[in-house]
């Protein structure tokens, strides 16, 4: 879709109160990983509250090329019967991933310890992310790769046809690496060990044990986990019920944060402690929000948000260690941080140069051209705040095909003076494909054009 498509301008502008409830869709992450671990197992998953974002649409059509079976039965309602550990067959046609890294990164591990080939490509924005921190660990068990210059795609994974379980230390702190290599090593006999110095998200740990892998995690001296795999298992299939995705909860809750006068409440939002960075960062820089409920859901620990305007909020220094765990909420943060009072600075946080776009560099210029002061280098991104209601607006910023880059700044128009343009929110569409509809009914002045 994005990038395939035509271009859709959009626009924002100073909203009214923000009010009601903002039930966002299901886990981008957990929704892939359902789908995938799903075709790795014998029989049928039921998955409930799948998101149906083109991300996630891109996986499901892969899944079918290497040989499951993926039907709709309603919205949300998906099933998956699955061809076994080891049993994907080849597919007939180069596999498109779209815009999702996590779909391509972990796809290719999942095929890559069993004899067959399969090429991969994706838009214009998956196809200048770097490939090779996951073919590298990949060629540890046996896979060849052969890609464009840069280890970009399109590229050819030829999988192993007498794979060896790995141990691989991560060189960058990544799920979508973790998982690839934990994915492989499912096909692979024996032991499978992955070392992370830094947590980041663990549904695949927690969603691999539920579908029956022999897995298990310890701890590696200060935060560090190493995670152990015992290779072949048959796994068994799940119902697996997707918890809303707190990545795309950031969005109405940081624009309700920053619209005068808003209270919402955000049902069900994931309080996993790989993914809460965002919400520990909201209450230290003073947001107000309480953490109604607290329950869990799917399997994952969640709470109900009630998210009021908060006038004082005071710009932090964000710890660098919480980067995996709010890694896809910069963009997002740097647009609160931007109606706060004093410096927000974000430091450790070069990953997001790789993402969907490169995250600093896109905030940063849009964010100058309506009027904030920023500062960056490679690593940092620092936001001077420019108080609640403080911030001019009046641009049109760039996407970038980054749906996060597109929905930050149609948050930032809602409480800026004059309205702000984005040149393409189509990539909304991978992750939150109701945002526009979600958010006007919350009161906020979205429009196409
Ligand atoms: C994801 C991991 C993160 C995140 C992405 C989803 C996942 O990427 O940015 O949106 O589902 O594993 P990295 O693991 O590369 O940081």
């Amino acid at each position: 879709m994005s990038g395939h498509g035509d271009a859709q301008p959009m626009k924002s502008r100073k909203s009214g109160p923000l009010k009601g409830v903002a039930s966002v869709p299901g886990d981008k992450s957990i929704s892939h990983r359902s789908l995938i671990f799903g075709a790795m197992a014998v029989g049928e998953t039921k998955i409930s509250g799948l998101l149906e974002g083109q991300d996630v649409l891109d996986t499901a059509s892969a899944m079918r090329a290497f040989g499951a079976t993926v039907t709709r039965h309603g919205e949300g309602a998906w099933t998956v019967n699955g061809v076994g550990v080891g049993g994907f067959r080849e597919p007939s046609d180069v596999i498109d991933c779209g815009n999702s890294g996590t779909g391509v990164r972990l796809i290719m591990g999942t095929m890559a310890t069993t004899p067959i080939t399969a090429t991969f490509t994706g838009d214009a924005s998956l196809r200048k992310r770097p490939m090779g921190r996951v073919t590298d660990p990949l060629a540890l068990f046996g896979a060849r790769a052969y890609g464009r210059q840069g280890g970009r795609l399109p590229m050819t994974i030829v999988g192993a046809t007498n794979p060896v379980p790995v141990r691989y230390a991560l060189p960058v702190a990544s799920a979508q690496v973790k998982s690839a290599v934990l994915l492989a090593g499912l096909n692979a006999p024996g032991e499978t060990v992955v070392i992370e110095k830094e947590p980041t998200r663990d549904h695949s740990e927690r969603m691999l044990l539920g579908f029956g892998a022999k897995l298990s995690v310890e701890r590696d001296g200060n935060q560090g986990h190493v995670i152990t795999l015992t290779g072949q298992p048959e796994l068994r299939p799940q119902t697996v019920a997707v918890p809303r995705d707190p990545s795309s909860a950031a969005f109405p809750v940081c624009a309700a944060l920053i619209v005068e006068g808003s209270d919402i409440l955000v049902p069900g939002v994931s309080q996993n402690l790989t993914r809460n960075g965002l919400y520990l960062t909201l209450v230290e820089m003073g947001a107000e929000i309480e953490f109604q409920n607290p329950r869990e859901e799917g399997g994952e620990p969640v709470a109900d948000l009630r998210v009021r305007f908060s006038g004082d909020m005071k710009g932090i220094e964000v710890p660098p260690e919480r980067a995996p765990s709010m890694i896809d909420e910069y963009p997002i943060l740097s647009v609160v941080a931007s109606f706060a009072t004093g410096k927000t600075v974000m430091r450790g946080v070069k990953e997001l140069r790789v993402k969907e776009s490169d995250r600093i560099d896109a905030m940063a210029r849009g964010l100058e051209a309506c009027g904030v002061r920023i500062e960056e280098d490679e690593d940092t991104l620092i936001v001077h705040g420019m108080g609640p209601g403080g911030v001019p607006g009046g641009a049109t910023c760039a996407t970038h095909i980054d749906h996060r880059i597109a929905m930050s700044f149609l948050v930032l128009g809602l409480a800026s003076k004059a309205s702000v343009g984005v040149d393409d929110g189509s990539p909304i569409q991978t992750s939150f494909p109701i945002f526009e509809g979600l958010m006007r009914g919350l009161g906020a002045e979205i429009e196409r054009g």
